[in-house]
């Protein structure tokens, strides 16, 4: 489904890490997601997400849940934000997306073992194969007492994900918008959903979020048009320098994807005041 597992590339020593992070928060981010990849699978992840937390940033991780249960009591003191597990659908849907047979029960597992330990949500990615499973994913949320946040696939040239129809996102946008009126635990923005459902315009602001691939490469200027092909490594040059110096210009009316993580904070960074709303009061849809 995503394309990036298929780069060959040697993961960093820890010190590097480390020194990664170090450079970010020089460079004045202040919070991270850890990503992957699948980052559980780092035997030393606690060291580096301990170390995120000294500096401090704000840590948080994504994760396909498979390796939580027997990896939560390491990691959860040093996680301060949120630990998402991605969950593509349904038991059959997920376990066929991921390719795994019981891949969904083992992120379930992973969920009860640490949701009471840290805070834990739900990521769900819409795709052709799920659009029609987004209600039960949001109900599983609940069910199991976490928040879920949704987002649209985009169709890397690479990745076997093909996005729902226009008609089938405007659907479940619906339903979405519907069901967080209601009080389900959707953290998405309700513009967020009316953004997927083309009922509203966005400027995209990729200089929000700062991308470096497992090699050390500023990922510029979004992991869409990017795809972790090229980049400067962050040991070389300055990632101040390296982002300043980009044409940001040239994106800035791009809306090539629909991926939250560029479209919430984009919002917000637009001064939407509905979407401000939405994070202050975030079940007043
Ligand atoms: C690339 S994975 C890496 C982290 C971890 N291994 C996991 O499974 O969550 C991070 C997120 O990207 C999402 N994703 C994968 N393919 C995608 C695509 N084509 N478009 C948008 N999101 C995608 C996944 O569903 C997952 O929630
Ligand atoms: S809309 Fe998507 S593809 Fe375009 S610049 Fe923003 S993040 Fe990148």
């Amino acid at each position: 489904m995503c394309p990036f597992w298929r780069r060959s590339s040697e993961n960093l020593s820890t010190q590097k890490e480390k020194e990664i992070l170090r450079r970010l928060y020089d460079s004045g981010v202040c919070a991270i997601g850890f990503e992957g990849g699948e980052p559980l699978l780092r035997k030393d992840l606690p060291e580096i997400l301990a170390y995120s937390r000294s500096l401090p940033l704000h840590t948080s991780l994504i994760t396909n849940g498979t390796l939580l249960k027997s990896r939560v009591d390491e990691i959860a003191p040093f996680v301060s934000g949120i630990v998402f597990v991605s969950l593509d659908g349904m038991e059959k849907t997920h376990d066929r997306i991921r390719g795994v047979n019981g891949c969904f029960k083992r992120a379930i597992e992973g969920i009860t073992a640490a949701k009471n330990k840290v805070s834990v949500n739900l990521n769900t990615t819409i795709m052709a194969e799920n659009v029609h499973e987004v209600e039960d994913m949001v109900r599983l949320a609940k069910d199991l007492g976490i928040k879920i946040v949704l987002s649209v696939a985009h169709e890397y040239h690479d990745a076997d994900a093909p996005a729902p129809q226009t008609s089938e996102i405007q659907k479940a946008a619906q339903q979405l918008i519907e069901l967080k009126k209601k009080g389900y635990p959707i953290m998405n923005s309700t513009n967020y959903f009316r953004v997927i459902a083309k009922e509203k315009g966005w400027k995209c602001k990729p200089w929000s979020i700062i991308n470096i691939g497992t090699d050390g490469r500023l990922v510029l200027p979004c992991y869409v048009h990017n795809q972790y092909e090229t980049g400067v490594s962050v040991f070389e040059n300055g990632i101040r320098a390296a982002t300043s110096s980009f044409d940001w210009e040239v994106m800035q009316d791009c809306v090539k994807c629909n991926l939250h993580c560029y479209v919430e904070p984009s919002l917000v960074l637009s001064w939407d005041l509905r979407s401000w709303a939405d994070w202050i009061f975030p079940n007043k849809a």
